[in-house]
């Protein structure tokens, strides 16, 4: 019988492995107390175990007036001083003018797939790193293109080898690559590139670049909490040196930085010297934009623009994240120290809400996240391994928990 389902969305079934895992983590706390580990969750709680909403943020959201919340936004591409402030928040550290275009994406999701949607047809091939966040698959999957793998570590150090590797041979077969690097703070593992590592992503895409257009998205759903703060920024300078078949789309999201996550506020921030391409990406964008999900917030626009323009309440804010900053290094450097300790193998961590633990073989994989429930312990599985969400997880519970975690193993 004919479904009535199109072909393409006929089957689909989300399978949230993160909501599985924090359900049958709340079901257990409330049988069990407080010997539960939830580090399922990848939002930040304090070390009481409440969930975190600065209060320089939220405060901030109340003096915006009703009004201003409830009416559309004044542009599909984005409130002008929304855009303003996005330029200003990622670009004001570097000393010379960034050429980019920004478009208003509900939140980082927004902009990966609606990048997704327009830079790829059907069947071709995108590119993306071998440990990642679990979305990239689903958003590929609804545009029917297909997905590969750089491999993301060798020796302890980002895989420049395989990246080189996998975009020649994309490029190759298809005459285009899209490929996604995600950072800083990469999820799952906390990894950071170098600066050179970087030196060489550009280096590679510009020189491929003369064999078909080279697309990178970078996301850094993660960028406020990287240790160097507004100086890792300077990063994006690297950006304006690419070549003229090489076009970079940062993806932004408020939902961290802002401790926003459902406000659903980001942006696509697109970076290319062909004026001609970069506007063609702006329209594209737009139309997707008016298509899909027409306008973003008015409200959670308005917000992250007063945060970011504000004196008071941008120092304030400033302060609150540098606390959770902090916190986090606490947190990573007590897990780090234990996992050393206990040769609990995990892939290279500097910064970030997550860590991830190396369990490469798939069975093995699930009977320990099982021997870890079994003990109260509650992980994600992702590609590669299990995932522990420093950002939701107290100092006091992270403390011996390597060894039980070893244990299991
Ligand atoms: C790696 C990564 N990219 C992008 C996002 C997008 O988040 P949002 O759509 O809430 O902005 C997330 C959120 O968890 C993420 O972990």
């Amino acid at each position: 019988m004919k479904s009535f389902l199109n072909t393409s969305s006929d089957g689909k079934v989300m399978i949230d492995r993160v909501f599985k895992a924090a359900v049958a983590a709340k079901e257990d706390e409330i049988k069990s107390g407080d010997i539960v580990v939830n580090a399922t969750l990848g939002t930040l709680f304090d070390e009481d175990q409440n969930f975190v909403a600065f209060k320089s943020v939220w405060n901030a959201f109340k003096d915006i007036e009703d009004t201003q919340k409830a009416k559309y936004a004044s542009s599909i591409q984005g409130n002008i001083e929304y855009r303003e402030s996005i330029y200003r928040w990622l670009f004001s550290s570097i000393d010379e003018k960034m050429k980019a275009e920004i478009i208003a994406t509900p939140g980082g999701a927004g902009a990966i797939s609606s990048t997704l949607k327009n830079m790829l047809d059907p069947g071709e091939i995108a590119i993306k790193p071998s440990l990642g966040w679990g979305p990239y698959k689903t958003m590929a999957a609804e545009f029917g293109i297909k997905l590969l793998d750089y491999n993301m570590f060798k020796d302890n150090y980002f895989d420049i080898e395989s990246f080189k590797e996998v975009t020649n041979k994309v490029m190759k077969e298809q005459g285009k690559v899209l490929v996604i690097i995600n950072d800083p703070c990469h999820n799952p593992t906390g990894y950071t590139l170098t600066s050179n590592e970087w030196d060489q992503i550009i280096e590679h895409a510009n020189i491929l670049s003369a064999s078909g257009p080279f697309i990178i998205i970078n996301d850094i759903a993660y960028i406020d909490f990287n240790m160097k703060g507004n100086d890792w920024k300077k990063h994006f300078k690297k950006f304006n040196h690419l070549a003229e078949n090489v076009m970079a789309i940062i993806a932004f999201s408020t939902s961290k930085t802002l401790t926003a996550y459902g406000a659903r506020a980001g942006a696509q921030i697109v970076i290319t010297k062909n004026e001609e391409r970069l506007n063609d990406f702006k329209n594209a964008a737009i139309y997707s934009a008016r298509s899909i999900w027409s306008t973003v917030s008015n409200g959670a626009m308005s917000l992250f623009a007063k945060v970011e323009s504000d004196e008071k309440i941008y120092s304030k804010y400033i302060e609150e994240k540098q606390y959770y900053v902090n916190l986090l290094k606490e947190r990573s450097e007590i897990f780090l120290k234990e996992s050393k300790e206990n040769s609990l193998d995990i892939y290279p961590y500097k910064e970030g809400f997550f860590i991830t633990i190396k369990v490469e073989d798939n069975v093995y994989k699930e009977t320990v996240y099982n021997r870890l429930m079994e003990n109260h312990i509650y992980t994600v599985m992702v590609d590669g391994g299990l995932r522990v969400a420093l950002c939701s997880v107290p100092k006091r519970k992270l403390m011996g928990l390597a060894k039980k975690i070893k244990d299991c193993m």
